[in-house]
């Protein structure tokens, strides 16, 4: 590790599953640390990058390769993995180590969460979205064809390695779905980040999250403003089949909150500004994709998981940012009307 790198280390307060997120250059090589104070005498390392950038854990391992992605975040995967955790012998003081983009951090933890009803996981995220969101706060869920993470369970790791050298080699649609999530925090209380340097955005978009996730675990109240920006991001990511990333959908759909705050006489209209201005800034998508109509949207915010009472949105105002149930349809029309297009 680079003695000289600057390494954050971020609490998640909750009690005896409580840990830390590490942040920084090389922060991988904690691993072995990890692994000796989980007391582990074997780990199954489950990687989507290459195996030579998961550390030596510093006990025997088990290195199963896995891909990055939507395809392969099924119950089968789960199934998969568990009997391969069998075949090795692995106990419940044993371990799991995850590497790799947020939907093998979901995968992995969800088949960590019920091998042996439960063995200690640690995730190593390689990408920017896994690592500001998706590792953090115990949420683990795969896929059914009837929907996205509509089977999961909480889940705490022991330890987050967010290691920032795993970025090096991002792709810019990747920055762009982390930098949606980062983006977004600017209007559920972590300040302004942009122009920090990256680790420090991380670290503060972290610290956030690991504030809101003590407080309500299990997402029954504060834990909705983690998806301040997502109700119109997830209707567009569907919308477009996907050609929409998912950060992009955020940025987006962080845009139309402030303008939906707005109409519904909630902030002034500097604070509207200021929402566009702050996506515009992290060079995010701030106008709705051509060929998407405002029934189509409307239809699917409806679905969202949220709306257990009309249109839901989590909004900001004079309190700060709260979940608004029953948002009138036509207001959500016109607002969606009265958004910049693109092409
Ligand atoms: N990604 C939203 C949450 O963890 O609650």
């Amino acid at each position: 590790m680079d003695g000289k790198a600057v390494q954050r280390s971020i609490p998640v307060a909750l009690g005896d599953r409580s840990y830390h997120v590490h942040i920084g250059r090389g922060v991988r090589e904690l691993l072995p640390r990890v692994v000796a104070d989980i007391g582990a005498k074997r780990v199954v390392v489950v990687t989507a990058r290459p195996p030579e950038l998961v550390p030596d854990p510093g006990v025997p391992a088990l290195v199963i390769p896995a891909r990055d992605g939507e395809r392969d975040k099924t119950l089968a995967t789960v199934g998969e993995l568990c009997s391969r955790f069998a075949q090795y012998g692995l106990s419940r003081s044993d371990a799991v180590i995850s590497c790799g983009g947020g939907t093998t951090t979901d995968t992995v933890g969800l088949a960590a969460a019920l091998y042996h009803r439960g063995v200690p996981v640690v995730h190593l995220p390689t990408s920017l979205l896994a690592q500001v969101d998706a590792s953090v706060g115990g949420k683990t869920a795969v896929n059914l064809p009837e929907g996205k993470n509509l089977v999961g369970t909480y889940w705490q790791p022991r330890a987050v390695l967010c290691d920032t050298e795993y970025l090096d080699t991002l792709p810019a649609r990747e920055w762009r779905n982390g930098y949606g999530e980062i983006a977004r925090c600017h209007f559920i209380g972590a300040g302004d980040l942009h122009g920090l340097p990256l680790a420090d955005q991380i670290a503060a978009s972290v610290a956030r999250k690991a504030e809101i996730v003590a407080a309500d675990e299990r997402d029954t109240g504060l834990r909705h403003l983690l998806n301040y920006g997502h109700t119109l991001g997830h209707a567009l990511e569907r919308a477009t089949d996907y050609a929409i990333a998912h950060g992009e959908g955020v940025a987006i759909g962080t845009v139309f909150a402030g303008r939906l705050a707005g109409a519904l006489g909630r902030v002034p209209e500097a604070r509207v500004a200021e929402h566009f201005e702050v996506v515009r800034e992290y060079g995010l998508p701030t106008a709705l994709p051509a060929g998407v109509s405002t029934p189509d949207l409307i239809r699917l915010m409806r679905l969202d998981k949220k709306a257990t009472a009309g249109l839901t949105f989590v909004l900001d105002g004079p309190g700060g940012a709260e979940l608004v149930a029953g948002v009138p349809a036509e207001v959500v029309a016109d607002t969606l009307a009265g958004m910049p297009q693109a092409g």
